[in-house]
């Protein structure tokens, strides 16, 4: 499985001979606006964790792009099927099969409403399930207790969390979610790419180090593979 990252919560992952884009935030992030043509994205699917402008914000045209239906809960499947795009629900608690693998849709604990101000729903993680390897992408979420259901469900391979603070978990915590989901290999997404969310990145590697822990942080558009 191969993961591009592309600023804030928006990844390219390569899994099952699919490519899945999650929350894609570009063309207003100043960070990646430059450096990404969103109409150079390949996508199968398009997955969003809720429902706020920083992730869902290049899902309509890159779905219109690529003709990828958009994954998202019941609110987010229920907006984008009214504006006439292909969209598949799968809420928290659902697992779902798709041609690539399977997904589970976990809980995240934060808010969601459209720019628009219509109501997104509960936000969601996402648990992908490839043949070798499974992946946690948190979503924008607070540290919850509910990560301790996530090995139970799956082994990870690597834990993609939020660690921008203000807004989701910080750093600190986010070593505690590393913790609960039991895997100590973490890519760091939701830093940096608004004013009140920008990291000291040594000191956030070195909260992983000295917990024994590995934190990844990748550029715009540089890949991990697991
Ligand atoms: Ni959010
Ligand atoms: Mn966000």
């Amino acid at each position: 499985m191969k993961i591009t990252y592309y600023g804030q919560n928006t990844l390219a992952i390569e899994i099952g001979g699919a490519t899945v884009i999650v929350d894609p935030f570009i063309t207003q992030n100043e960070l990646s606006k430059d450096k990404v043509d969103i109409m150079d994205l390949k996508a199968d699917y398009i997955f969003l964790t809720h429902a706020h402008f920083d992730h869902i914000l290049d899902a309509e045209a890159i779905a219109k792009n690529t003709g990828a239906p958009i994954v998202g809960n019941f609110e987010i499947y229920q907006y984008y099927t009214d504006k006439g795009i292909e969209a598949i629900p799968l809420n928290q608690g659902g697992l779902r099969s798709f041609d690539f693998g399977k997904v589970k849709c976990v809980t995240a604990i934060h808010t969601s409403s459209f720019p628009d101000g219509s109501y997104g729903g509960n936000p969601s993680g996402f648990i992908f399930m490839g043949e070798e390897k499974n992946i946690y992408i948190a979503g924008d979420t607070s540290l919850t207790m509910d990560m301790k259901l996530i090995p139970k469900w799956a082994k990870i391979d690597l834990a993609i969390l939020p660690i921008g603070d203000v807004v989701t978990m910080g750093a600190e915590d986010a070593v505690i979610a590393s913790d609960f989901v039991e895997c100590d290999k973490v890519l760091g997404v939701h830093y940096d790419a608004l004013p009140f969310i920008k990291i000291d990145h040594a000191a956030a590697k070195k909260t992983f180090k000295d917990a024994g822990k590995e934190l990844v942080l990748l550029g715009i558009g540089e890949s991990l593979s697991v």
